[in-house]
């Protein structure tokens, strides 16, 4: 595994294997990798003839409270992962690479951003898009994969790539969870025991509105309250949202579920603020 840490080496491997005909498939990350982001890496094998991750925590998408210092950094423990996992080539850039002094052009989304996680991190998805679209550039990827765990995240890139036209085939992988269907996350050492044990209640929550929806269940306010109620017999769980919006335009519903709609949930376990998601098909 080769490890890259400037944009102009990648981008010369990334045209050398294009240049053979191989087909590149790119999983981004902000490191401290776990096995969902591994299940990303396998899938895009899948996919390609060679194999690109990056770790970079990306100055950008975090907002003024969130602690981009306190981001867990595990460069080691990640390249030995990588390794193991058959990454073709690692690309760990600095800040300064990515954002040149004085950079002052970057990427605004204006809709998919307002509703779920972006209501309350205003210039979150603005980061995202800019940083992927910058790696986008520099890596030269035919395949990304991104995980279907941050929907909103999975759903601002198709529409990015849509919209300015990247010649770049974007494929979801599905949620890689616990045993006892915890999402897996970088977050979920934060909690302590007790926590740890009620935090399957977000998974159990998603499941209820499924079940409800399969047996005919169509208001998207009866499938929030019946959430809602699950959650709340989880004393360490504290809701920041609850919603059930349209799956491609995220925006809020105004009757009952006639289209594919996302419901999803943030919910605090302790100090990690935990995300998940269902779609609910009619
Ligand atoms: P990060 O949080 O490191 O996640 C990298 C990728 O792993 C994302 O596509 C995310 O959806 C996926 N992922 C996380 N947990 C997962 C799980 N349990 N199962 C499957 N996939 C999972 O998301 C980011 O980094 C950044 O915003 C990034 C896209 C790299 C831009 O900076």
């Amino acid at each position: 595994m080769k490890i890259i840490s400037t944009a102009l080496e990648m981008q010369q491997a990334a045209l050398a294997l294009r240049a053979q005909g191989k087909r590149i498939g790119f999983v981004p990350t902000m490191g401290n990798l776990h096995e969902g982001h591994l299940s990303l890496v396998r899938l895009a094998k899948e996919h390609a003839d060679t194999v690109v991750v990056s770790v970079f925590v990306n100055p950008t998408q975090f907002g003024p409270n969130e602690d981009f210092a306190a981001y867990p950094r595990t460069f080691e423990a990640d390249r030995a992962l990588c390794e193991k996992e058959g990454v073709d080539l690692l690309f760990h850039p600095s800040v300064p690479e990515m954002y040149p002094d004085g950079a002052s052009v970057s990427l605004v989304e204006t809709a998919l951003s307002r509703t779920l996680c972006g209501a309350a991190r205003p210039g979150h998805f603005d980061g995202v898009c800019t940083v992927v679209a910058k790696l986008f550039h520099i890596v030269l990827p035919h395949v990304a994969v991104f995980g279907e765990k941050d929907a909103q995240q999975l759903r601002v890139i198709r529409r990015m790539v849509r919209d300015l036209r990247f010649p770049v085939e974007i494929v979801p992988g599905p949620t890689a969870r616990e045993p006892d269907g915890l999402a897996r996350s970088s977050r979920n050492q934060y909690m302590d025991a007790k926590q740890r044990a009620q935090a399957p209640c977000l998974r159990r929550a998603l499941d209820e509105s499924e079940r409800l929806f399969a047996a005919g269940e169509r208001d998207p306010r009866k499938l929030v309250a019946a959430m809602r109620a699950l959650i709340a017999e989880c004393p360490a769980a504290k809701v920041d949202y609850i919603d059930i919006v349209d799956d491609e335009t995220l925006q809020p519903l105004s009757g009952p579920i006639e289209r594919p709609a996302l419901a999803a949930l943030a919910v605090w376990v302790g100090k990690p603020r935990l995300i998940d998601n269902t779609v609910l098909r009619p």
